[in-house]
This record gives structure tokens, sequence and C-alpha cells, in this order.
């Protein structure tokens, strides 16, 4: 087999929006995997032995990689493979936070790698796939006899989805590129053809020209300064007919009727702790002059007008935050609950942020308590949301940026609101994954 000839037109509209029914999500995850997972389980299969006590990332050994197949000179690239790597890390507020960028707000430690092997978990198991467009993405990576298929991974955190799709394709080379290592993996846990770098993904990709099938990135926008550059600098790496697949999760969360809840003060009608601590977090971002998370607002129109694309589709993928809702399956419920635990993770893992935007330990302490019992006792309905934005890269030889970079700033667009709303309607698991291929 090969891969799709340079001008087989590979339709993603095709992809992306036939869904053939506007399938409820919740049963489209009971039907996705199978039933009766238990949370103990999943989690104590997450974390083998202790890897939820916080380790010394220094100690992490990360495996030596035989010379790379596909190029890697560059001059920003750091191999992580001894303690002597700490410089890669500093700490804040008594967490670890990549030294690299101050532009990404969280942690980087094992509490943060741990939960983001929780949300993977989540969104791998509710969409019932570790990507979206499974036809593009499969006819990207089929075996070829003359070029090996590879797959980039940006802001890998953890690792864990660049492990699975290791796992998933293993004729493909896969790397998990970030600005720090996956800090709870050994090497037992990484196979032969995968591989993990520590790069700044804001700097030029010119050693990756013409040399993934596939590019991913999810939950890292927040650390790109420019994204619509990062978009032509993506496009560089990707082969013809290659796949660019985003996914961001909304700093927003939405009604059972999938309107935006509102932003309150504590003692106003509607108020709820959840998203008070949300929007605070997003708002001290802001603050900082951190507009780099709002950039999913822009990534369809960006990829629309870039001359390297085509074919960008984005859909909302809506995943209930706690088991509130009745009639759920056991699947469902269990799905629902590690979203919350996620969620209860991430705001705790922001508080290095609020601190820093002059918020008071106890106050911020006390707000993460009655975050966590509000969503225990399950009186807020809410729905998390997801945006997958898929695109293709054309056949055409690779096109600079002409016109002068913007930086994002507080005229970008918020995404609390209703404004953030560029799809409101839920889509379909069906319509994200296209089913009918
Ligand atoms: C929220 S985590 C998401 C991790 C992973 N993609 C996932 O979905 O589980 C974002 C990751 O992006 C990384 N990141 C942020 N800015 C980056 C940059 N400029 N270059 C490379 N990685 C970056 C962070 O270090 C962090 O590990």
């Amino acid at each position: 087999m090969s891969q799709p000839p340079m001008d087989e037109d590979v339709s993603i509209a095709d992809d992306l929006s036939d869904s053939g029914s506007d399938m409820d999500l919740g049963s489209s995850v009971a039907g996705a995997e199978g039933a009766a997972i238990h949370l103990d389980d999943a989690v104590s299969t997450i974390y083998p032995d202790d890897s939820i006590s916080m380790r010394d990332f220094k100690t992490v050994q990360k495996k030596r990689r035989p010379a790379p197949s596909v190029a890697s000179d560059a001059p920003s690239l750091v191999s992580f493979h001894s303690s002597a790597d700490g410089h890669l890390f500093k700490m804040l507020h008594g967490r670890a936070f990549n030294n690299q960028s101050d532009l990404y707000m969280l942690p980087a430690d094992d509490h943060e790698h741990s939960r983001l092997d929780i949300q993977h978990l989540v969104l791998r198991l509710y969409l019932g796939s570790l990507y979206a467009s499974k036809h593009l993405v499969e006819a990207a990576l089929r075996p070829n006899p003359d070029v090996r298929p590879a797959v980039l991974d940006v802001g890998t955190g953890s690792g864990r989805w660049a492990l699975d799709m290791a796992m998933q394709f293993p004729h493909a080379e896969v790397i998990g590129l970030d600005i720090v290592p996956p800090v709870l993996l050994t090497d037992a846990d990484v196979p032969d053809n995968c591989r993990f770098e520590v790069d700044d993904a804001n700097l030029s990709f010119a050693h990756y020209e013409n040399a993934f099938n596939v590019v991913h990135m999810r939950s890292a926008n927040q650390g790109i300064n420019d994204f619509e550059s990062w978009l032509y600098e993506t496009a560089r790496t990707l082969r013809p007919n290659g796949v660019l697949l985003l996914v961001n999760g909304y700093p927003q969360l939405y009604d059972a009727q999938f309107q935006p809840l509102p932003t309150r003060e504590p003692g106003e009608e509607g108020f709820t702790w959840v998203q008070f601590l949300w929007s605070s977090v997003y708002k001290a971002m802001h603050n900082r002059g951190n507009f780099a998370t709002d950039s999913s607002l822009h990534w369809q129109r960006w990829l629309e007008s870039n001359p390297n694309y085509r074919d960008p589709k984005t859909r909302s993928m809506y995943i209930p935050l706690g088991p509130w809702k009745q009639n759920m399956s056991e699947r469902e419920q269990y799905v629902s609950s590690l979203m919350r635990e996620n969620c209860i993770r991430i705001l705790g893992n922001f508080k290095p942020i609020l601190l820093s935007d002059g918020k008071k330990e106890a106050d911020v302490d006390q707000w993460l308590a009655n975050v966590t019992k509000e969503l225990h006792d399950l009186s807020v309905h809410s729905y998390t949301r997801w945006q997958y934005t898929v695109a293709v890269r054309n056949v055409l030889p690779w096109q600079e940026r002409l016109e002068e970079p913007q930086s994002m700033d507080a005229g970008s667009g918020t995404m609390l609101g209703p404004a953030s709303d560029i799809a409101s309607a839920p889509s379909g698991i069906a319509e994200i994954l296209s089913a009918k291929v």
C-alpha cells in the first residue's frame, strides 16, 4: 500500500460534515468501546506504582534514541537524558514550571502530567478515537515502502497521545515535542518507534521540512506567541495531503442547553464556583498579557486564508462535567466523572497563576474547596467544550507568510460568553470522526 497520490482529493468536508445523523454524545460514548470501566481500575492503569506521588523530575531518565530518521538538527533541540537537564525547569509557588516560556503557565511536574493522562483518557474514550477525521489520518499514515509515515505531536505534555499513536501505527515514527520532557515516562513505556524532543514550537521548524504526514496539537496553543505564523511554519513540515489536527478545550462551561454559563460574582444570581474559578484563571492570563489561549477562535479563518491548506473544518464536542445527566450509561458516568476529576485537578494546577495574579492563597484554597464540593454534589449541570479543527496540507509548494505577524491582544476576542460561540450547536461524534468511512 502507498500513500494517497499527490493529487488525490481526500475531502475533509466529507470527513467532518457528513455525519449522517446527529448522534447523542452520551450514547455514542457508550457504544464506542464497551462498558463497565471503573474509575479506580483505570486510574491504577494510568498510574502504575507510586507515580501519583511527587517524584523528583530530575531523576527521570529518558531513553537515548538512535539517530532519528526524521532530520532534527535544529540548534534549539535539547536531548533530555539526565538530571543535568534540571535547567529546563524553574520553581514557582512550590511547583515546577518550564524554564523556556513565560507564556505557558501550567506546571510541568508529575501532578500536572498525571492530570494530562486523565484528560487524554477522557478525550480518547469520549471521541472513541485518538483523532478526528479518521479517514484522512489513516490514509495519511498508510504504510509506504518509500517514505516511512511520521507523526509530530506538538506540546506533547505527558506524551500519552504520542505513545498511543506509536502503538496504533507501529510502522510509523512518532515524535512528541515539548518545552519539557514527559516526566512520568520511563524507558520501558516508550516503544522504539516513538521519541521525545525538547524544543520550543515558537521557533523555526525548518529542520522538519516535509517530514510529517500528521501534525497534532492539543491544548498547547496557550504557549504559542503567534499562532497564525505557526500554521505557516507547520505547513512546511507537512507532506502533501498531510493532516493537521488541532484540539482546544474552552475556559468556559456550558449549560444543559449548550449555552455559556454566566460569569458572575459570588452572591449574584446564576453564580457557580466552577465558572468563577475558571474565568478567574482566564482573566489572570489576560492580565499578564497572555491572549494566546484565544487563538482557537481564529483557527478556522486563518486556515481558510492560508494558501498551504485546504478544506479546514471546525467542530465542537461537549463532555458533561460530572455524572449529572439522567439515565447515563455506566460508561458515560465513568467518563464524565473522569472529566470532573480532570477539572478539579486543572484548577488546582492553575493555583500558581492565581497567586501570581495577586489572589490570596487562603482565598484560592477556599475557592478550590467550593468547586470540588459543587462538582461532587452535582448541583451544577455543565459541559466542557472541546474544539476540533482539521485541515489538509495541499500539494502546492510551501508558501511563507507574507504579511507582518500580529500578536494576539485584548481586541482579539474572548472565549467567555456568547461571543466565543463560533459554532454553538454541538457536533455529533460521528461528525467529528466521519463514521461513514
Ligand atoms: C495542556 S498541555 C497539553 C499536553 C498534551 N498535548 C495533551 O493534550 O495531553 C500543553 C503542553 O504544551 C507545552 N507547550 C507550551 N508551549 C509550548 C511551546 N512553545 N513549545 C512546545 N511545547 C509547548 C507545555 O509544556 C505542555 O506540556
